[in-house]
């Protein structure tokens, strides 16, 4: 599948070769993602998603998430809360396939719906959802502003945008923690574990390169997202952005 970006002639060409490097990479090292994740994270990115979830607004009954990948955001929060109809769209199929998997196991196939497609390019209509999610996806694409904005398009007014980024602690010590940690111990421990320590490698870049927290704030606001909130999780590592559309 080509996605919006690589299809555009006016869009950098560098964007469309990372687009089609990031899906590569993420075919790549599908089948340890998740173990990989958990090992990584030392299990905090289930909390992380957790509280993702939890901001879902209580009155949601379809919910759309982005850059699924294997499906973990949309299997919480079908568990978590049995009224809400789950969507869940990526670009890589074989996370989507994992989704699939992990859903089934789970007794949540009639629940969860997996679609391939590009974040830029919804295959969804206007409004058509009350809330949206997308965890540790958006730093993948290279026009956050126009995700974002395709995001709000299928939300009905009112209804939330939410992501899930990681970032870097204002904390220096612990900044310096984590820039060795991403730097040194994430490709180490990721090339042995998934035979692939350039995937490895491109997640302390994917990280170093996303926005400031402050400015993804700057960013919903200035797309005209009403209420926006930025919740730092754990010191700072992580963040949840939310915001209403107008
Ligand atoms: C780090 S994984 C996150 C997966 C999942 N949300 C989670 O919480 O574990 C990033 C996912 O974003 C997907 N992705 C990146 N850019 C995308 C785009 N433009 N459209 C759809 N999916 C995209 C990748 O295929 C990958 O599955």
């Amino acid at each position: 599948m080509e996605t919006a970006l690589e299809k555009n002639p006016r869009n950098e060409p560098n964007h469309a070769r990372r687009i089609r490097a990031v899906r590569r990479m993420f075919t790549d090292i599908s089948p340890r993602y998740d173990l990989l994740n958990r090992i990584m994270s030392a299990r905090q990115d289930v909390r992380w998603r957790r509280f993702a979830v939890a901001r879902v607004p209580a009155e949601a009954s379809r919910v759309l998430d982005v850059a699924t990948g294997t499906g973990d955001l949309a299997i919480d929060l079908a568990s978590a809360r049995p009224d809400v109809t789950v969507f869940g769209v990526d670009f890589t199929e074989p996370m989507l396939r994992r989704a699939e998997a992990k859903t089934a196991e789970r007794g949540l196939s009639r629940r969860i719906s997996y679609a391939i497609g590009d974040a830029l390019r919804l295959p969804f209509a206007d409004r058509e959802f009350d809330a949206v999610t997308v965890a540790f996806g958006i730093r993948n694409m290279p026009d956050r502003r126009s995700a974002l904005a395709e995001m709000m398009r299928v939300v009905k007014p009112g209804g939330k945008v939410i992501t899930l980024e990681m970032t870097f602690p204002k904390n220096l010590k612990l900044r310096r923690f984590f820039v060795w940690y991403l730097n040194r111990v994430i490709p180490a421990l990721g090339g042995i574990i998934s035979g692939n320590p350039q995937a490895y490698r491109y997640l302390p870049d994917s990280i170093q390169d996303f926005l400031h927290p402050d400015d993804l704030t700057e960013l919903c606001h200035s797309l005209g997202l009403k209420r926006v909130q930025a919740f730092p999780l754990m010191f700072g590592l992580t963040y949840v952005h939310e915001g209403l559309v107008p």
